[in-house]
């Protein structure tokens, strides 16, 4: 199957469960899943496992969920290329944000094994997981708060756990003001104000993420789009321990 109807095909099944939670949810499902060449880049580079336990910090209205399961809806009806990985299914989805309003739309539209919460990352309890997702959201806290995250992050992962997580990139000059810009202007059509962001070089990052025991690698995933924003893919060994 070409790619770009695969893509169609993943926005489609992945938005229509937000038509229960408003007009406002599907249409920005369809527009962020449409615009983010992330979201397809995750199934494409088989990134998750199956059945991992998946953690969403900053999960907004749940839209990785969503895809995941979309992807598994195209899978079970037949129409999942045959060269692609089987995508996975998750052993469950917990997803917290900030924002109420997002929660609610989650919790409306998608079925467990997916949940929702409304709770600050700073201080959530983490529980355990296989995998944790933190796209976009790290430059939200302060960065003694992004270094407690990513150490309780650590903690929480299970030995060859993976963290995924999207980070502007500092250093990046005119591609780094273009994506900040972005953001200002999706808070404004969400209604919300942006606060200060608390943006690092990619090197910084990269650098906390290997104290911690990760292996990271970097990823643009932004397709032709002109960000900043780089994936990290921290992974850490099947023989680590707990954090120290
Ligand atoms: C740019 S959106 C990204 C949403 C989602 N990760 C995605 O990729 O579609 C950032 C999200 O982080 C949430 N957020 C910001 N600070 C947070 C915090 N301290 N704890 C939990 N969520 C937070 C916001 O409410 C918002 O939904």
């Amino acid at each position: 199957m070409p790619t770009d109807i695969l893509r169609k095909q993943l926005i489609d099944h992945a938005s229509e469960p937000y038509r229960r939670a408003g007009r406002f949810a599907y249409h920005f499902a369809r527009g962020k899943l449409g615009g983010d060449p992330m979201f397809f880049a995750l199934l494409q580079r088989n990134l998750i496992p199956d059945q991992a336990r998946i953690l969403d910090l900053g999960c907004g209205q749940g839209l990785l969920a969503a895809w995941l399961f979309a992807a598994r809806t195209l899978f079970a009806m037949g129409k999942w290329p045959r060269n692609w990985s089987t995508p996975p299914q998750p052993g469950e989805i917990r997803g917290i944000d900030l924002l109420a309003a997002d929660v609610r739309r989650a919790q409306t539209a998608l079925p467990a094994p997916a949940r929702f919460e409304q709770g600050d990352m700073r201080y959530a309890d983490f529980g355990q997981a296989d995998v944790v997702v933190i796209m976009d959201v790290l430059h939200y806290v302060d960065p003694a708060a992004q270094d407690d995250v990513l150490r309780r992050v650590r903690a929480a992962l299970a030995p060859g756990g993976l963290l995924l997580t999207r980070v502007g990139d500092a250093s990046a000059g005119l591609a780094f003001r273009l994506s900040n810009w972005v953001d200002r202007t999706v808070a404004f059509f969400r209604g919300t104000r942006l606060p200060p962001l608390h943006c690092r070089p990619l090197h910084e990052w990269v650098a906390a993420l290997e104290a911690l025991g990760f292996a990271v690698e970097t990823a643009s995933m932004n397709g032709d789009l002109p960000f900043a924003n780089v994936m990290l893919v921290a992974r850490l060994g099947a023989a680590d321990g707990p954090a120290i």
